[in-house]
């Protein structure tokens, strides 16, 4: 009998490429990782192409963040929609979210906070940020009291990754749908208007999940629709909505994408990215259920350290001489591949590809380099969270006014 697991992994299985792709479980059988054009083609979104960017810096007037220009996000739906809206002065609102299910966020959750960060200081618009402790309550072993402390908890990342305070709401499902009416009622719209043979279909729910996990779809689609904040957005319904995440939350939106159209709401647009990689190799995704696969936020610069030397996977030679001979694999070597999302240099990201795939640059060496621009930024990052008090994370999860203009960012390029 295969398990709920195995059912899920074949439904949404690659045919082509052998990978697995879903909220719950990525993983890929090429030392590469997922092949993300076969994926795009697969799930029907766009490639971030040369042309989008072009306009992205057009429209910003700023050069695109570095997770754009590398590839990092890869991938969107509509995007064109939402720059259509900035130049003719529309606004728009930003959403992303975390599933608090331990206290230690790893460097792959940081990702989708970074390059949030850095769309709301570009475009200067407002952002919703849901925890999903109902999510965790129903996947895990963990209790309701529990995943909405854990919620709290890894507030106090997402805060120290610089969001502003007065264009930035936070929120706990289990705290704030029980308090907005409008929140709830959108709930109950997308509730009903997709039947559980499409859930099923979509994310691979079986007759034996229990029925929490199969109305949870609902619940993650809703922040998509603006009507569902009405102490921001005052009631406005029609305000689109850009989500920055990993690909693997897109099964949920393209069930919200489906739904909008019914209930004569706007589709969101999303703009997606790929999955830092774990230390093992891209195979697998850093994982936080597996302690040695991934570099948490709470690592001492010893444990960076220790874990980047012990298990980052090397594309290089297995000798010196072999390395030297042979030289080594960009497009498989962790330590790379790492400093490809962290590093800002690119001329030395250029230097470094160069070198190592040549063989004059060693693996040692490379991961040398990583170690200090990790510990660096872990180093910060430990800094600005001690100094998140339990009063800011109040202050950012009250539903409350947001300050910002409705104006576009204008044209300098
Ligand atoms: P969660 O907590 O699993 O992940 C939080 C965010 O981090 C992204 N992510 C990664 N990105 C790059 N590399 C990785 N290795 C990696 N692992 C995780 C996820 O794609 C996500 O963007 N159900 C969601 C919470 C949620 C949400 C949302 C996420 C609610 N609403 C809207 C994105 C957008 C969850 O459990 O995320």
């Amino acid at each position: 009998m295969a398990t709920d697991a195995e059912k899920l992994a074949k439904l949404t299985m690659n045919e082509n490429s052998g990978d697995v792709v879903n909220p719950w479980n990525v993983s890929s059988s090429s030392q590469k990782g997922v092949d993300y054009d076969k994926l795009i083609n697969r799930f029907g979104s766009s490639k971030i192409d040369d042309a989008l960017l072009k306009r992205m810096e057009k429209v910003t007037g700023k050069p695109v963040h570095h997770m754009l220009r590398r590839g990092i996000f890869f991938s969107h739906r509509e995007m064109n929609l939402i720059l259509d809206a900035v130049e003719k002065d529309k606004p728009f609102y930003l959403y992303t979210g975390r599933g608090p299910s331990s206290e230690a966020m790893h460097l792959g959750h940081l990702i989708p906070f970074i390059f949030t960060k850095w769309l709301q200081d570009t475009f200067d618009v407002p952002l919703v940020i849901q925890m999903t402790d109902d999510e965790k309550f129903l996947w895990k072993d963990l209790t309701l009291e529990e995943t909405n402390k854990l919620a709290h908890e890894n507030a106090k990342d997402i805060i120290a990754c610089g969001f502003d305070i007065e264009k930035t709401f936070i929120f706990s499902d289990i705290e704030y749908i029980s308090s907005c009416r409008e929140f709830y009622q959108y709930m109950c719209e997308i509730q009903k208007s997709v039947t559980f043979n499409q859930v099923k279909g979509i994310f691979g729910f079986t007759e034996s999940d229990c029925i929490g996990k199969i109305s949870f779809p609902a619940i993650q689609a809703t922040p998509s629709f603006s009507g569902a904040f009405p102490q921001i957005f005052n009631g406005q319904k029609d305000i689109p909505c850009l989500i920055p995440c990993a690909i693997d939350q897109d099964p949920y939106f393209r069930m919200t994408r489906d739904v909008a159209p019914k209930l004569k709401l706007e589709k969101p647009a999303l703009l997606h990215s790929t999955f830092f990689p774990a230390l093992q190799g891209a195979q697998s995704k850093m994982s936080a259920s597996d302690p040695n696969s991934s570099i948490f936020l709470t690592d001492t610069d010893k444990q960076i350290k220790d874990k980047i030397n012990k298990y980052a996977y090397s594309g290089g030679g297995s000798t010196v001489e072999e390395h030297k001979k042979k030289g080594g694999d960009c497009a498989v070597d962790v330590a790379f591949q790492y400093m490809k999302f962290f590093s800002e240099d690119d001329s030395r990201l250029q230097q470094i590809e160069e070198e190592y795939t040549k063989g004059e640059l060693l693996t040692g060496h490379l991961k040398k380099e990583l170690i200090e621009v990790l510990q660096k930024i872990i180093g910060e990052h430990r800094e600005k969270r001690a100094k998140v008090t339990d009063e800011m994370v109040n202050e950012f999860m009250k539903p409350r006014k947001l300050k910002y203009e409705y104006k576009s960012v204008k044209t300098k390029v």
